[in-house]
């Protein structure tokens, strides 16, 4: 295979983006290589939509902004977030001219919702809450127009280094035979690593590759503590949870204790919401709260998708209350980029929720997500084809690079956990077995709510677990799975403090002195 100009990692919002850019605008030879089908990804699941202010008054940008920078708890990064806002509004024109169609009222106009922690209603949604589908079908229909190569199941293992350059990937292709795959640039966005946990709303291939991968070669990552609970995954045993939308709390939904009262402001920032539930759960004794939404009028025609999730386990929402609990739902944290998605190591690129570029902070402000994917995927493509070719100290890379004006949120380096990089072959046993226990594992010791104690029992667990053979796709997911939860128990337990997303019952209070970023970087 002649040497792409581009090789992209994965196949959500972020990945996508940036490939049918960089063909259709700078005429890249662009190759696209994703572990499922080319359809497969996060994004597919999203519900509740994409934040973006597309008109004026009373909304703007500025608002947006503020309401971004409140719920990420003093860590994000404000040139970044700046980025996010202004430009989010011509990416999303961008993808409606591409085709995607988001839902509309009669007169044409753009029907738009409130989530948590926004001031204004400014999320547009398709489907109802079945705005991932969209999303991800629209860019497929482009992607598969404009790259060049698509290799699909095929799964990639680990980062080619040359003379401290990332120059490709090594993977396995569809019938598991090892192959390389090189280019002048990689960009990865493999998404996040909700699978993680026992309890989580993310798809089964969410198992935080690409984290693991930068581990190995120690690119810079950062702020994996801060792994955001969604506060209304219903309560039932199905792996992933079904999601009830923050977008139903948006309409008017309530949630409600053991006793029927209301304990919490519904429409603050996810991380308040999931640690008001986690008191609630304890209060009541229970393992669920409830969510009203009898209250809501046209439940079947505004959300028809969820409607079908609930018929499938005999739920009315017009007549019961839906049991829900948090879940593991959104990686804030992962391999730090500048505002271009520059990663430490030239060539080596990130975008999307396996990126930690400053936008999210401690905390991601609802439907920001599918947003940060379409601004900051093209933003990768706009650099390189300026002849970008390694980061500068913007963005989250300030953490790393330093501030030269002492803007920004400064970085702590920590050390990594020691794990092998080279994975040896064997028999590691029963791995869905083990995934399941080790799952299991860090929902009990480094979930919506941790201590000193629990996060220490964690942490030689994943480490052993991080060391198990690789043989297959299963194995190596396993592996990136453990490195992932060791890298976020080891930030855990160094920061005592709770901010954001990060609870630690043994440290109520937030710290000014860890308004940082803690960084992982080999040297
Ligand atoms: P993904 O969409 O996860 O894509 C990653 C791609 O990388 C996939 O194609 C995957 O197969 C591939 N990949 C991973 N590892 C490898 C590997 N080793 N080799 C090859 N390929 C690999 N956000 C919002 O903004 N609004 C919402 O309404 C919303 N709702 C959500 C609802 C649910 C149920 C969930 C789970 C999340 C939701 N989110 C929402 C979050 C959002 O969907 C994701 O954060 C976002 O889609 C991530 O996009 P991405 O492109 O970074 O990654
Ligand atoms: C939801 O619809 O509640 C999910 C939105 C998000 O994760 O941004």
């Amino acid at each position: 295979m002649d040497t792409l100009g581009l090789l992209v990692l994965g196949s959500g919002v972020a990945g996508l983006s940036a490939a049918v850019r960089a063909a259709d605008v700078h005429h890249m030879r662009v190759g696209v290589l994703t572990k499922g089908e080319l359809q497969q990804s996060t994004t597919r699941w999203a519900q509740g939509g994409v934040a973006a202010v597309l008109g004026g008054d009373p909304d703007s940008t500025d608002l947006h902004l503020a309401d971004t920078l409140t719920a990420g708890a003093g860590l994000c990064d404000l040139e970044a977030v700046r980025v996010l806002v202004d430009e989010g509004p011509a990416r999303v024109n961008e993808l409606i001219a591409m085709g995607a169609m988001f839902d509309q009222d009669e007169r044409g106009e753009y029907l738009l919702a409130r989530e948590g922690g926004h001031s204004h209603a400014r999320i547009l949604h398709a489907g109802g809450a079945a705005t991932g589908v969209e999303v991800e079908r629209a860019l497929v229909e482009a992607v598969k127009k404009s790259a060049a190569v698509l290799l699909e199941r095929t799964f990639a293992l680990d980062l080619v280094v040359d003379a401290g350059r990332c120059v490709g990937v090594r993977a396995l292709d569809e019938h598991g035979e090892r192959i390389e795959v090189r280019a002048r640039n990689v960009l990865m966005a493999t998404g996040g690593g909700g699978q993680l946990y026992a309890v989580t709303t993310n798809p089964l291939e969410a198992t935080g590759d690409g984290m693991a991968m930068a581990l190995r070669v120690d690119a810079a990552v950062a702020d994996v503590e801060f792994v955001q609970f969604h506060p209304t995954a219903l309560h039932h045993s199905s792996m992933p949870r079904p999601l009830l939308s923050e977008a139903l709390r948006g309409h008017g939904a309530l949630l409600r204790g053991a006793n029927g009262e209301q304990f919490v402001d519904e429409l603050q920032p996810r991380d308040i919401v999931s640690r008001a539930i986690c008191a609630q759960l304890q209060a009541d004794g229970s393992d669920h709260v409830w969510l009203d939404a009898t209250v809501l009028d046209s439940f079947d025609h505004r959300f028809p998708t969820i409607r079908t999730a609930l018929d499938k386990v005999g739920l009315d929402p017009a007549t019961d209350w839906l049991p829900v609990a948090p879940a593991a739902h959104y990686c804030c944290g992962g391999v730090v980029g500048d505002l271009d998605g520059a990663s430490s190591m030239p060539g080596l690129w990130v975008a999307g929720e396996v990126a930690c570029n400053g936008v999210h902070g401690a905390n991601r402000l609802a439907s920001n997500s599918l947003l940060d994917g379409m601004v900051f995927g093209p933003r990768v493509v706009e650099a390189i084809d300026a002849g970008k070719d390694s980061a500068d100290a913007t963005g989250a890379m300030r953490c790393v690079l330093g501030s030269h004006d002492g803007a920004g949120v400064p970085g702590r380096r920590i050390e990594p956990v020691p794990i092998d990089a080279d994975t040896t072959s064997g028999d590691g046993g029963d791995t869905a077995a083990e995934r399941d226990r080790f799952q299991r594992m860090m929902f009990a010791d480094a979930g919506v709510l941790r201590d000193h104690s629990s996060l220490a029992s964690a942490i030689d667990d994943a480490v052993e677990v991080a060391h198990r053979p690789v043989s297959d796709v299963a194995s190596a997911e396993l592996r990136n799975l453990a490195t992932l939860g060791a890298a976020v128990v080891t930030a855990a337990q160094l920061r005592t403090e709770t901010r954001g997303a990060h609870t630690r019952t043994d440290h109520p209070e937030a710290d000014d002195d860890l308004a940082v970023r803690l960084v992982i970087t080999g040297d």
